[in-house]
């Protein structure tokens, strides 16, 4: 199953490919910020990809529409894994 490597914090957790990284964070107890429940509404749950950008899927038409994401950056409630992942919280 896929490994998401949380920084700062180190946590690790391995993942099945219908979970996303929002929800994956949610189960260790890693924040994440959100304010509508994963529904890709709010686009506050912004972590960024440090390490197998091309393990995710592609952005999702809500992200593309999000500006000011950084080409790092990706919406974690949007985010399902075909492999390993790092990611940074903010
Ligand atoms: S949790 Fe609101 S956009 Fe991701």
């Amino acid at each position: 199953m896929p490994k998401v490597t949380f920084l700062p914090s180190g946590k690790v957790i391995e993942i099945d490919g219908d979970t996303t990284i929002r929800e994956a964070a949610h189960l260790i107890g890693v924040s994440v910020h959100d304010r509508c429940g994963g529904m890709g509404a709010c686009c506050n749950c912004i972590i960024t990809v440090v390490d197998g950008a091309t393990n995710i899927c592609p952005k999702s038409v809500v992200e593309e529409a999000v500006f000011y994401l950084a080409e790092s950056d990706r919406l974690s409630c949007q985010c399902r894994l075909s492999g390993d992942v790092v990611v940074k919280t903010i």
